[in-house]
């Protein structure tokens, strides 16, 4: 498992090792799942780039992407390895060094250690799933933010998906500060009602909208395949820099994907897999409105892969994590999703890589954990003769 630079080195260490135990239920990670990769259409792909393409997937190419690819991200845009890379390239464009950042709070914690790399000072948009504090954006603005980080839909950690009034709220207020949004997309079409638009899609604020992709969540994040799309002066500077670093994504690999999406659609992939994932969703919520005692907060996901749940102050998710793992669940402390606020009690349980019939007893090892650590005024589902226990 992927285990964030933010995460202090005992909690990775505890994730990873963990990870690899097979007999403990991994709620962490947020993977896409494995059994749910198109690998028979991905090999018919590398096939054909092998027969027919060979010289050019094995040769140099150049640092903004193979054409046959960008033609199903559309332009001005940049090939980049993952969302990660386009993340990198954009703080390093438009985030000067100490500047202020708007974020949300919590957000993807690898952007930050993007934006940390440039120094970032973070103004908070607190983010619910039930939507983004409007006037903390304003304020930020006001103090002198001049770029947010926003990821709108499939929002991780909270799994929360912004409406279409949201976007309309979020670009006038940039219009008004002339800032830039930096529209995160990697989770875009991850939504389990109906998936709003990105933000370049409503036709305004063009030349301060940012959109970061990803074929990570929606087909396979092995193929490390992203991409950053914007104002023509924006891709140029992010493609120099991207020569200095890299070169180039694998041409390769973009060789690979592009065959695939020109015999495959991702629609219809998606549409094989976003029911997985409703379900495993659904058993979450399920188990969790079953079994977490009453003071632990979480409110239902309606995108992404995970749900925040925030335990009340006295538990310490990072003290939680080895009873957890003793009890046979992974869980993951979510401290380092706050770029402003602390957050001991808050986790990320993630349901999109284990099997629906896992989840319920995933959620009841967490519970049980959670209830020998909650005093006893707060274990509502604990009973009378283990509260002497304690
Ligand atoms: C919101 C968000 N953005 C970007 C990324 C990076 O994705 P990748 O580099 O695999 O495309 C992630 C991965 O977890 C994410 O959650």
């Amino acid at each position: 498992m992927r285990v964030l630079h933010r995460q202090p080195q005992q909690v990775a260490d505890q994730l990873e090792a963990a990870a690899r135990d097979p007999s403990i239920i991994s709620l962490a990670g947020a993977l896409p799942a494995a059994e749910l990769f198109p690998v028979a259409s991905m090999r018919t792909a590398l096939e054909k780039v092998l027969r027919n393409d060979a010289a050019q997937a094995l040769q140099y190419g150049w640092p903004e992407g193979k054409e046959r690819l960008l033609r199903h991200i559309g332009s001005p845009a940049i090939v980049t390895n993952g969302a990660q890379e386009a993340l990198h390239l954009v703080g390093r464009v438009i985030v000067a060094t100490g500047a202020l950042v708007a974020v949300e709070v919590p957000t993807y914690a690898s952007a930050l250690q993007s934006f940390d790399l440039r120094h970032a000072r973070y103004l908070p948009v607190p983010r619910t799933t039930a939507g983004l504090d409007l006037e903390a954006l304003e304020d930020a603005f006001r103090a002198g933010a001049r770029v947010f980080y926003l990821v709108a839909s499939g929002h991780n950690p909270t799994g929360g998906v912004l409406d279409a009034d949201a976007h309309r709220d979020i670009l006038a207020l940039a219009e008004r500060f002339d800032a830039w949004i930096v529209d995160d997309q990697a989770y875009g079409a991850i939504v389990y009602g109906e998936a709003p638009p990105p933000l370049r899609s409503y036709g305004r604020h063009l030349d301060r909208i940012a959109e970061i992709g990803s074929f990570s969540k929606v087909l396979a994040p092995g193929l490390r395949v992203g991409w950053l799309a914007g104002p023509a002066e924006l891709v140029r500077k992010a493609t120099i820099l991207k020569s200095a670093i890299d070169l180039e994504t694998a041409a390769f690999t973009q060789l690979v994907l592009a065959h695939w999406l020109e015999a495959s659609t991702l629609e219809e992939h998606l549409a094989q897999c976003l029911p997985v994932y409703r379900r495993r969703r659904d058993a979450l919520v399920e188990a969790l409105r079953h079994e977490i005692p009453d003071d632990v907060a979480w409110a239902p996901p309606d995108g992404g892969f995970s749900v925040l749940v925030t335990a009340p102050p006295e538990v310490e998710a990072e003290a939680l994590l080895p009873r957890a793992i003793e009890a046979g669940v992974l869980i993951e402390p979510a401290s380092p999703y706050f770029a402003t606020i602390l957050a001991p009690g808050a986790m990320r349980l993630s349901f999109s890589n284990v099997a629906e019939d896992r989840i319920g007893d995933g959620v009841r090892r967490l519970a049980r954990v959670l209830r020998d650590v909650l005093p006893p005024r707060r274990g509502a589902l604990r009973k009378p003769t283990e509260w002497r226990k304690t």
